[in-house]
């Protein structure tokens, strides 16, 4: 008796300490000739029809894998209908863009290629454009069978998406023993858990494996004071199911203390503003200013680095 007891107590204990809701994150498998293709693609703006456009243009990689600004410009500045998220860790999302219209990072490629507001221009024409570039051609073939294809450009972006994990933030390395967090962080960390925040942002992105409404306890849309638009219905737009009106993936928050807007629409400018949006709109609750801070503390110490990134 008193032996299952203390094999109880011992599986019960270990199995306790590693079931924090947010995991640390770590390097994924990549193949380095396709992440070597994909980087190129990622900053080439001959992906646009006006040649003026690339991936890194609304994909910032030197601040946060975002852009600075609420609705992003493409070809012929053209304005966006949602916020650009980040890049970076989003091989980790469950499915991309807000409303999880691509199933994966390599379904995605097809989404600024094909949009009239960001590349503007078809696959024929694009690879059209860059065959006419000998040395990426056969830098294609090395190391794609089919050469420079549909389905290797998509490819070899998603290769270098892969690549793009923002590892040692300060959280992970306190997680798994390797460092200190200041008491505040902890205390930010505690109040993300008390009260919630924690149901929709975890894992590893603390955010990004599941979808949310966004208004569980107010009318969010009602009280933006804008106008709804089409991008608002979110995953609605893609199942057609009236449930997911107004649901979106929910963002992951590792890079969210270095980010200039928040939510879908961009409407939020401050990470405090966000913070009391949430707690009011999907906790129904108020928090005071301290309370505040020492989530921004914790937010902050979410915050890791990847090469691309400005030291
Ligand atoms: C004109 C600006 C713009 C350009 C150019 C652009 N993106 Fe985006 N990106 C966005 C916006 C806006 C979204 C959100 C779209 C949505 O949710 O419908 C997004 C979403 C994404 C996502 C999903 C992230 C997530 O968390 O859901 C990935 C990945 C991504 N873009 C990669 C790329 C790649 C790769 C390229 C180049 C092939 C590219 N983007 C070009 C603006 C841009
Ligand atoms: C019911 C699920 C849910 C809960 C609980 C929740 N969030 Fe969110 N969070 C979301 C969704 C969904 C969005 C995206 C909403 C949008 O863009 O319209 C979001 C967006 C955010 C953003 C903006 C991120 C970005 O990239 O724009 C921050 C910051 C944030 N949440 C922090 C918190 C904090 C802190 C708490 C607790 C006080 C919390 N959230 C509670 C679902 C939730």
């Amino acid at each position: 008796m008193i032996l299952i007891f203390l094999i109880w107590a011992l599986l019960s204990c270990s199995v306790c300490l590693a079931v924090e809701p947010i995991l640390p994150l770590h390097s994924v498998a990549t193949d380095e000739r396709k992440v070597a293709l994909g980087r190129q693609l990622f900053f080439d703006t001959r992906l646009s029809r006006s040649n003026e456009v690339s991936c890194a243009s609304c994909h910032q990689l030197a601040t946060h894998g975002a852009d600075k600004v609420p609705r992003s410009k493409g070809v012929e500045e053209r304005l966006g209908d949602v916020r650009a998220p980040s890049v970076y860790n989003s091989v980790f999302n469950i499915r991309q863009a807000w409303d999880g219209k691509a199933m994966d990072l390599k379904a995605q490629v097809t989404l600024p290629v094909e949009n009239p507001k960001e590349f503007a221009t078809t696959w024929p024409e694009l690879i059209d454009t860059l065959s006419a570039d000998k040395s990426f051609v056969s830098a294609f073939k090395q190391v794609y069978q089919d050469g420079l294809s549909r389905d290797a450009i998509s490819d070899a972006i998603a290769q270098y998406e892969r690549s793009l994990v923002t590892l040692n933030a300060p959280f992970d390395l306190w997680l798994q023993g390797k460092g200190p967090l200041s008491e505040q962080a902890q205390e930010g960390y505690r109040l993300f858990k008390y009260y919630g925040c924690i149901n929709c942002h975890q894992g590893k992105n603390v955010g990004g494996n599941m979808f949310a409404k966004m208004g569980t306890f107010g009318d969010y849309f009602g009280d933006r004071g804008t106008p709804i638009e089409p991008a608002d219905y979110g995953r609605y737009n893609v199942t057609g199911r009236e449930a997911d009106k107004f649901t979106f993936k929910v963002p992951g928050l590792r890079l969210a203390a270095r980010q200039a807007y928040f939510f879908h629409d961009g409407s939020e400018q401050s990470l405090k503003g966000a913070i009391n949006t949430m707690a009011r709109y999907q906790l129904g609750r108020s928090l005071s200013e301290a309370q505040l801070t020492a989530i921004v503390a914790f937010l902050e110490s979410l915050v890791g680095h990847h090469q691309e990134m400005a030291p």
